[in-house]
């Protein structure tokens, strides 16, 4: 074997040039055939040894995450932060000519989140034949109404996101459709989005979110939607959101607690987990669940620091107020350290290294009372979680 003090200085003289199939015939070894260990690396790149001789390793930003370059295919079967993926002899390969380099230091961490990734999201592949149902559409589940809106230029040849957005109390599927504001940047953005009607309580259609304000199975009456939409429309069930407001805001919190199986985050408005429902220890997700919440600081209809409501006859409910409300799903999902502030926007704050690489989140309207937020600003949190 060569000593590394001569084999430096011979490729020391000669940096600079054009390297060809790989960076070591111009230094006048020849590549690695079999081996891919890197025993030595040096500025010209990583080197092997073949039959007691030092080759060169075909190097690339795939190298530092643990995986070969790609020596015979081109065609990119994935692209992520890292780069362009191809696939050769059943493996994950690195494409060069994206001019990334991820730096070793984070080899290690980056190694373990790639591996689990990729996978999913080659199989993440949803059959569109066959799923008929291409425009604005009343469903009828558990005998109540869905409507479903689909986004301008929806085909059907590929699968979208769907938003299920849930109303207020006293308020409808055809009431809040046009209300939404979480709904019309999700619309806008390509996603299928379904209001659901609440069933009707003591106090108009509402939804049972524990101690208040329905006694329907709205759980069951969410996955039934699911099943049912995902069978007739081509919706990536990976990518299934819930939003809503003041009680539908309630509903996607509960959401969190019993539909995270299907559900992948949701961006409640003006609500929070019911008080009763945590301290029983009946939310219980089967996941890490991304979630980030709006509440106003002036809310006078579910205030903003939590308390009793006995608004609806026979139904009292216990907020848990916006900041008991993060603190709850910053545990359950094992957040850890403080959180960011003014993250994703003003007046924001998002634990951001949580279980599973999920968020969670509150925006505090300062002096804003029971309204949505923004709902631009909830889509653009959602859409970033898959299942
Ligand atoms: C769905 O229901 C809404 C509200 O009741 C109605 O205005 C609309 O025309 C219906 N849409 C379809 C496609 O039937």
């Amino acid at each position: 074997m060569r000593s590394y003090a001569l084999l430096s200085l011979v490729a020391s003289a000669l940096t600079g040039k054009v390297l060809a199939d790989c960076f070591s015939t111009k230094l006048g070894y020849p590549c690695c055939t079999s081996t891919t260990q890197v025993v030595y690396t040096d500025n010209d790149g990583n080197w092997g040894v073949e039959n007691n001789d030092w080759c060169g390793l075909n190097s690339c930003w795939a190298n530092a995450l643990g995986y070969p370059c790609c020596t015979s295919t081109t065609q990119v079967v994935f692209t992520d932060n890292d780069g362009n993926w191809g696939v050769e002899n059943n493996d994950w390969c690195g494409l060069t000519n994206n001019g990334q380099q991820v730096s070793k230091t984070t080899t290690t961490i980056k190694k373990t989140t790639t591996t689990t990734q990729k996978p999913q999201q080659t199989q993440n592949v949803v059959d569109c034949s066959g799923k008929t149902l291409k425009s604005n559409t009343n469903l009828t589940i558990n005998g109540r109404k869905v409507i479903v809106k689909f986004p301008n230029g929806y085909k059907g040849d590929k699968a979208v996101p769907l938003l299920i957005n849930y109303h207020p109390i006293m308020g409808s599927a055809s009431q809040w459709e046009g209300g939404s504001q979480t709904a019309k940047a999700a619309l806008n953005d390509g996603a299928i989005v379904a209001f659901m009607d609440g069933a009707q309580g003591p106090m108009g259609q509402a939804w049972n979110v524990g101690p208040c304000c329905t006694d329907a199975d709205d759980v069951t009456y969410t996955r039934n939607f699911i099943k049912e939409i995902t069978q007739k429309a081509c919706v990536d069930p990976k990518r299934i959101y819930a939003a809503g407001f003041s009680m539908g805001g309630g509903m996607s919190n509960y959401a969190g607690c019993y539909l995270s199986d299907v559900i992948a985050a949701a961006a409640p408005s003006a609500f929070d987990l019911a008080k009763e429902i945590v301290d029983s220890g009946k939310c219980k997700p089967s996941r890490p669940f991304p979630i980030l919440n709006f509440r106003g600081t002036s809310d006078n209809v579910v205030m903003y620091n939590g308390g009793l409501s006995q608004v609806v006859p026979g139904k009292p409910i216990t907020f848990m107020g916006a900041k008991n409300n993060l603190k709850e799903w910053a545990k359950m999902n094992g957040c850890t350290g403080s959180p960011k502030s003014n993250t994703p926007g003003n007046n924001c704050e998002m634990y951001e290294n949580c279980n599973g690489g999920v968020k969670v989140g509150l925006c505090t309207i300062n002096g804003g009372g029971h309204s949505e937020g923004d709902g631009k600003m909830g889509w653009d949190f959602l859409k970033q979680f898959t299942l």
